[in-house]
């Protein structure tokens, strides 16, 4: 993996405003992360706690019915997406997203094969021929290592099981030549040797073409197997955020220790015992003063619930790992000068 070359995409101080009726809810709350080319960052945390819409808000990609307000930066290619029109967004997400949605049924049409689904998006989003474009879909069929593509070609989507409809929306992902494809949960609904398959599928389409992936996932199981950076979202800030083994081996965040404690064999090997996180995650529609997960933590102390926690960088530790706990970096500190 080369860094050299800067991030591919770069978010910052990134804040997202959801209003839907009389409700509003601070989803994304003043985010900042990095990808570069060729790297995979998973993206974890609860339900809710502003994964989905963390990735999609800046792409405009929002389901209708809800107002966003959005604020910060956004940028990828010299251009924030955060400033471009529709039009203009639309164009660039095209050229450099590609999206694997949470729920793939919904990203195709019922009603048209998805062959011709898959050539319409190529033709739209390279500009190439009707030609062209039905032969770069039936390449990406195959590039998906779905058997007999010249036959799924013509097939409608509930002609398909469901990792060969993930394989589709992966194929529709890829039909722009992305530079960043942003997987939401791409496995979620698959049973574990088809969730493989499909894993190790976005793995190799990334070492052919060196694209970054933004990786949303529930399952801490993935993000061990495929993930070089993992970002721990709770109640849309950021907790922790370091190199996958340093942050499933040896997490900082009281969050992330939960987190990892609530799955059951990855912790066992080194002798922690199986606890989870008691509690629930605060209602996103009160802004607090400090510390979002207070109520939850085990290490919390007063200043916790008046002060927002800093993303600060641990010191001592070769990599870069960033984390928004004052009271676990000044233990670490004074275990390191003792
Ligand atoms: N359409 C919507 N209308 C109103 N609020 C929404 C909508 N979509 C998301 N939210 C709110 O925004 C916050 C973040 O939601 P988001 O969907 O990003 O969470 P998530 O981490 O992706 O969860 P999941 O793991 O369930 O997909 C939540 O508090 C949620 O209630
Ligand atoms: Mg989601």
């Amino acid at each position: 993996m080369s860094t050299a070359s800067g991030p591919i995409y770069e978010v910052g101080d990134l804040v997202i405003d959801l209003y839907a009726g009389n409700v509003s809810v601070r989803a994304v709350d003043g985010v900042s992360f990095a990808i570069h080319p060729g790297e995979t960052v998973a993206i974890v945390g609860e339900s809710g706690s502003g994964k989905t819409v963390m990735t999609l808000g800046p792409l405009g990609l929002l389901p209708e019915g809800v107002t966003v307000d959005i604020r910060g930066r956004a940028q990828s290619g010299g251009q924030d997406l955060l400033t471009l029109g529709p039009r203009r967004l639309s164009e660039l997400r095209g050229r450099s997203f590609g999206v694997v949605f949470q729920d793939p049924i919904s990203a195709l049409n019922p009603m048209k094969r998805v062959g011709p689904q898959l050539a319409a998006q190529a033709r739209r989003l390279t500009g190439a021929t009707g030609r062209e474009a039905r032969q770069a879909a039936l390449d990406l069929l195959k590039r998906t290592g779905i058997p007999d593509p010249d036959d799924r070609y013509f097939r409608y989507p509930h002609e398909m099981s469901g990792g060969m409809l993930q394989r589709v929306m992966i194929a529709l992902a890829l039909a722009g030549k992305p530079k960043v494809l942003i997987a939401d949960e791409p496995t979620t609904a698959l049973d574990a040797t088809v969730q493989a398959q499909i894993l190790e599928l976005i793995r190799q389409l990334q070492r052919e073409d060196g694209i970054a992936v933004l990786l949303i996932t529930h399952d801490i199981g993935v993000v061990s197997r495929v993930a070089d950076r993992v970002i721990v979202l709770y109640a849309g800030r950021i907790a922790e955020e370091g190199p996958a083994f340093e942050v499933l081996t040896a997490p900082i965040h009281p969050y992330t220790i939960g987190l990892l404690d609530s799955v059951p064999d990855l912790r066992k090997s080194i002798g922690e015992p199986r606890q989870g996180i008691p509690g629930v995650p605060p209602d996103q529609s009160m802004l607090v003063p400090g510390c979002r997960f207070a109520e939850r933590c085990p290490k919390v102390e007063p200043r916790c619930r008046t002060h927002r926690p800093p993303l600060d960088q641990v010191r001592g530790r070769a990599v870069v790992q960033r984390v928004a706990c004052p009271p676990q970096l000044r233990a670490l500190r004074e275990m390191a000068d003792a």
